[in-house]
């Protein structure tokens, strides 16, 4: 790997205390070019903008796929990974779906622990800080003829980052608009999945609700996904959230919530809830809580729901499930507490 320093550093204009998410980046980045068939040498130089043909494939047809991970430093100063070979597998998922090649193991991990090295300083200690990492891959060959690219870039960018909301979470049931659909591209981490939700999030935002709960493209009737992350739900003392399908993320922190419920002894369904048995249980009182979940929210506990234009207020939790979750997953991801799991990588 070449790794080329920046001369100068912009940390010390940084208030870590006062972030914006994913506003901010570190000195460096990591790059690795796909020329003609091959993946050339990485490299890591300074982060700045580049130059680029206005034809480039992903402006054009939306060759573009990413990952969302997070790093974190202990109290000795060292620095974690979670999960990451999970986010690995996804992004080449990913790949295949949208018709880009896979990227070896080697220059993603690499470049994964080779960045957080070189821009360490940047991630904070303590269990309100971390640093957003996005590996991504665009088409970057050239010409509007409608077929896949033959060049293709893959970059990582990090950003030191607190919390992604700030306050309470309402959310609005989809009866009309829809994410994915089957045979689609739902499961897989490409950018058209997320602009696609932003004109329909944006209604959703002007009727006072930050995000939306996804349904099946065919009925409306089940709940799938919530905007960024995935969903569960606490009814009757039972913790339900969709299976993975074609249609739903396979979340790195779905999968790890469930392993820390299970072991927890919580009773936990994987399957898909109806909007109807939503509703029921909103009125008679059975529905204890909904959050969502995910690499960038971590646990984002919602208050309360709309469909068909009737509001439902969640009850207010003495013990949450969603506190208790959130605090024991973050201690593990910050090695506050043991890993039984063997879930964290040491950079
Ligand atoms: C993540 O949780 O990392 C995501 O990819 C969601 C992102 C759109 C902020």
């Amino acid at each position: 790997m070449e790794i080329i320093k920046a001369t100068s550093t912009k940390i010390k204009d940084v208030d870590f205390e006062n972030l914006s998410f994913g506003a901010i980046f570190t000195d460096h980045l990591f790059e690795c070019d796909f020329i003609n068939g091959e993946w050339q040498t990485p490299t890591i130089k300074p982060y700045a903008p580049f130059l680029v043909d206005p034809s480039l494939k992903v402006f054009h047809y939306g060759q573009a796929i990413f990952e969302g991970m997070k790093g974190y430093k202990d109290e000795n100063n060292d620095i974690w990974l979670f999960r990451p070979e999970e986010n690995f597998k996804r992004f080449n998922k990913s790949a295949e779906r949208m018709a880009m090649p896979e990227v070896p193991e080697e220059v993603y991990m690499n470049g994964l622990v080779e960045l957080l090295r070189i821009d360490r300083d940047w991630l904070q200690k303590g269990k309100n800080h971390s640093m957003y990492i996005r590996p991504f891959m665009i088409g970057t060959g050239t010409g509007v003829i409608a077929n896949p690219s033959n060049n293709y870039k893959f970059m990582i960018i990090m950003s030191p980052v607190k919390s992604y909301y700030a306050g309470e979470v309402k959310v609005i049931i989809a009866e009309h608009f829809s994410r994915a659909a089957n045979g689609g591209i739902g499961y897989a981490k490409a950018a058209g999945n997320y602009a696609g939700q932003f004109y329909p999030t944006n209604l959703a935002n002007k009727e006072g609700f930050q995000q939306i709960i996804w349904t099946d493209d065919a009925t409306h009737t089940k709940l799938e996904e919530a905007g960024t992350m995935n969903v569960f739900f606490r009814i009757n003392n039972t913790l339900i959230t969709a299976p993975v399908s074609e249609r739903i993320l396979d979340g790195v922190t779905r999968k790890s919530l469930l392993d820390l419920a299970k072991r927890n002894g919580m009773d936990v369904e994987i399957r898909s809830v109806l909007v109807d048995e939503l509703v029921e249980a909103a009125k008679n009182g059975s529905l204890q809580e909904i959050f969502g979940a995910g690499t960038a929210a971590v646990i984002s506990p919602i208050s309360g729901f709309s469909y068909k234009d009737t509001y439902y207020e969640l009850p207010k939790n003495e013990n949450p499930w969603s506190l208790q979750l959130k605090e024991e997953l973050t201690n593990i991801q910050h090695k506050v507490s043991e890993d039984h799991f063997g879930w964290t990588f040491k950079v």
